[in-house]
């Protein structure tokens, strides 16, 4: 009937939102990427899966193109079936959710979408890291290391922005991301934390500087977070105590 696309967070079930759980609950057919798989655990066994994901490098990935993507939800879509495409974080923030929204309004398939907790946000929030912090950031940017046609982000112009400047897709190519950054002016001590598979049971972070994060050891999936805000070091995120209620 409807294809929806649902924001999966960064990785930890439990930052799914009610509409989301809902939306799953009820689906014929779930249509996912490689980073909404940890969520999959809450998907009826009965239900359908296809897998579609794209990242992770040559030869990984599921080998579906976006127009293959769009091409299934639109044929899905016509079958009648309730359909959730299910896409890591925010189906919107770097997710390609927009293209494929054109694609099934263009079809005339119904259609919604479900905002979801974006890593850039999520991760470094997660993690303790914060974004802004009074006297220290009062704003962030947001870009992706990885553009189309194999463009780059204007490092020159960011590093004037201030504030702190979260990078997604960027942990392969951090080395030239700092070379730039500092090229462009930012100090070599600016404060750095990357945060590898945040909210998962496998999450590293790494506490570096920009001179450093070149040689530092980051794992993709990576949130880096650049920036003074980045040094502001809170105490250890609590154990969360689980209360047994009768
Ligand atoms: C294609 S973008 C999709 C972003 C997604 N739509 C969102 O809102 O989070 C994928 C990038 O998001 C970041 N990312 C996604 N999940 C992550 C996680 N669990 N930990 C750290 N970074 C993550 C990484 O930078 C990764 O390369």
């Amino acid at each position: 009937m409807t294809v929806h696309l649902v924001g999966a967070g960064p990785g930890d079930p439990e930052l799914l939102t009610l509409k989301a759980v809902r939306l799953l609950g009820m689906a014929d057919v779930v249509v996912h990427d490689r980073l909404a798989a940890p969520v999959l655990a809450l998907v009826p066994e009965t239900v359908t899966r296809i897998d579609v994901g794209k990242g992770g490098g040559p030869g990984a990935g599921s080998g579906h193109t976006q127009e293959a993507i769009n091409r299934i939800l639109v044929e899905l879509g016509r079958l009648g079936l309730e359909v959730v495409r299910l896409k890591g974080g925010d189906p919107f923030v770097f997710g390609r959710g927009a293209e494929e929204v054109l694609a099934l309004a263009e079809a005339g398939v119904p259609w919604t979408v479900v905002p979801g907790v974006s890593s850039a946000v999520g991760v470094p929030t997660a993690a303790g890291v914060p974004l802004t912090h009074r006297g220290v950031a009062a704003s962030f940017t947001v870009v992706s290391a990885t553009l189309a046609e194999g463009r780059h982000p204007d490092w020159e112009a960011l590093a004037r922005v201030g504030g702190t400047l979260v990078v997604l897709m960027g942990a392969g190519r951090r080395a030239g991301i700092a070379t730039a950054l500092l090229d462009a002016g930012m100090a070599s001590a600016t404060a750095v934390v990357a945060v590898s598979h945040g909210t998962l049971a496998e999450e590293v972070r790494v506490r570096t500087t920009l001179g450093q994060l070149g040689t530092a050891a980051v794992e993709a999936p990576a949130t880096l977070v650049i920036g003074d805000a980045a040094a502001v070091v809170l105490p250890p995120v609590s154990p969360v105590r689980e209360t047994a209620r009768t």
